[in-house]
C-alpha cells in the first residue's frame, strides 16, 4: 500500500511591523524582552516584536491557553532545525519579516488520505503528531534591484527563467527557497545545490533535493500573493519596491501537499486579545 498522502491547511497571518502595538512588550519572555532591546533600529524590533505577538495569540487560541502562556522556545528540536522556534504540543508554525510585512504561518487541520493529493478519500484529521512542519517567507525586490549581480549565485542556474534574471525573478526564487528551507528546519545552512527549484517563471514546486533536505514529494510550495499594503499599515514610501511571498510545508514521514492556504488580518487576530493601535 503506498504511504499515505498527509494534506494541510495553512493560515498565514499578515500584519504590518508596529502593528502589535506598544502593550505587545509585555507578551515577550525575559530572552525575548532582551533581544528586543537590542535592535538598532526600531523598526526591526516592531517587527519582532509583532511576529512574536502574532504566534502567541494564534497558537494561544488553537490551545485554549492565554497568549502569554504560549512559551516559544527556539533551539535543537530536533538535529535538523537548529534555531527553529517552536511551542511544544502546538502545531508547527513559521515567522517572516521583510519591509511593510510581518507574516505568520499556522498549520490548521491535518489530514491523511489513501489517495494522491486532491483525493476526497480521507481518514480523519490527525494531531499535530502528524508532524507537518510549515515556512513562510516575504522579500522585498529592493537589493535585487540595487544588486542582482551580485547575488546571482546564491540561486542554482537551473532556476533561471527563460527570459534571464530580473530583481523580481530573483527574489521569487529567493522567498521560495527561504520557505521551504524553514519548513525543513535548516535554514540557509543547507548547501545551496542541495535543493532545486522550479525555475523563477514557473508554478512553485521542488524538482531536486539532497542532504539534509527531504525529498520532493515530503514537500510542498506555493507562491502566496499579498495585497500592496498590511491592513492598518501607512502608505510606503518606498515606491517601486514590491514584497514577494511563499510557503512551504514539509513531512519528513509522508507525501504531503496544501489543502487550503489562507491569508489572514493580523490586527483583528491582535484586537481580540486587546493588543494594536486603536
Ligand atoms: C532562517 C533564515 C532563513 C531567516 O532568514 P531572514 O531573511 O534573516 O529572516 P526572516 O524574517 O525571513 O525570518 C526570520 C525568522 O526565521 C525563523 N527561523 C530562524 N531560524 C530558523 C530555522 N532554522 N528554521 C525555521 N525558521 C527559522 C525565526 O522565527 C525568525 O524570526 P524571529 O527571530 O523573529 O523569531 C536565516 O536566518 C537562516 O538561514 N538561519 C539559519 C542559519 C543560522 O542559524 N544562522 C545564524 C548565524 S550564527
Amino acid at each position: 500500500m503506498p504511504t499515505p498522502l498527509l494534506t494541510a491547511s495553512v493560515t498565514v497571518w499578515c500584519a504590518a511591523p508596529g502593528a502589535a502595538g506598544v502593550r505587545a512588550s509585555a507578551w515577550l519572555s525575559p530572552a525575548e524582552a532582551l533581544r528586543a532591546s537590542a535592535f538598532r533600529h526600531e523598526e526591526d524590533r516592531q517587527r519582532f516584536v509583532t511576529g512574536r505577538a502574532l504566534v502567541r495569540a494564534a497558537l494561544g487560541e488553537r490551545l485554549g491557553v492565554s497568549p502569554t502562556e504560549v512559551a516559544i522556545r527556539v533551539g535543537p528540536r530536533d538535529a535538523a532545525s537548529p534555531g527553529r522556534p517552536f511551542v511544544e504540543g502546538a502545531p508547527s508554525f513559521s515567522i517572516a519579516h521583510a519591509g511593510r510585512w510581518v507574516l505568520v504561518a499556522v498549520v490548521g487541520a491535518v489530514t491523511g488520505s489513501r489517495g494522491v493529493a486532491g483525493d476526497a478519500t480521507s481518514d480523519g484529521d490527525l494531531d499535530v503528531a502528524a508532524g507537518v512542519d510549515v515556512g513562510v517567507d516575504v522579500e522585498s525586490t529592493a537589493p535585487a534591484r540595487d544588486h542582482l549581480t551580485d547575488l546571482l549565485d546564491a540561486v542554482p542556474p537551473g532556476e533561471r527563467p527563460a527570459d534571464g534574471w530580473d530583481a523580481e525573478s530573483f527574489t521569487r526564487s529567493w522567498a521560495r527557497r527561504e520557505a521551504v528551507l524553514k519548513a525543513v528546519g535548516t535554514g540557509l545552512l543547507a548547501p545551496r545545490d542541495d535543493l532545486l527549484l522550479s525555475p523563477a517563471d514557473h508554478a512553485a514546486a521542488v524538482v531536486r533535493s539532497r542532504g539534509a533536505v527531504p525529498a520532493p514529494d515530503r514537500l510542498a510550495l506555493r507562491d502566496l500573493e499579498l495585497p500592496s499594503e498590511p491592513s492598518g499599515a501607512r502608505p510606503s514610501p518606498s515606491a517601486g519596491e514590491t514584497h514577494l511571498a511563499a510557503v512551504a510545508l514539509c513531512s519528513p514521514g509522508a507525501p504531503v501537499a496544501f489543502s487550503t492556504v489562507e491569508l489572514a488580518d493580523g490586527p483583528t487576530l491582535l484586537s481580540r486579545h486587546g493588543l494594536g493601535n486603536p
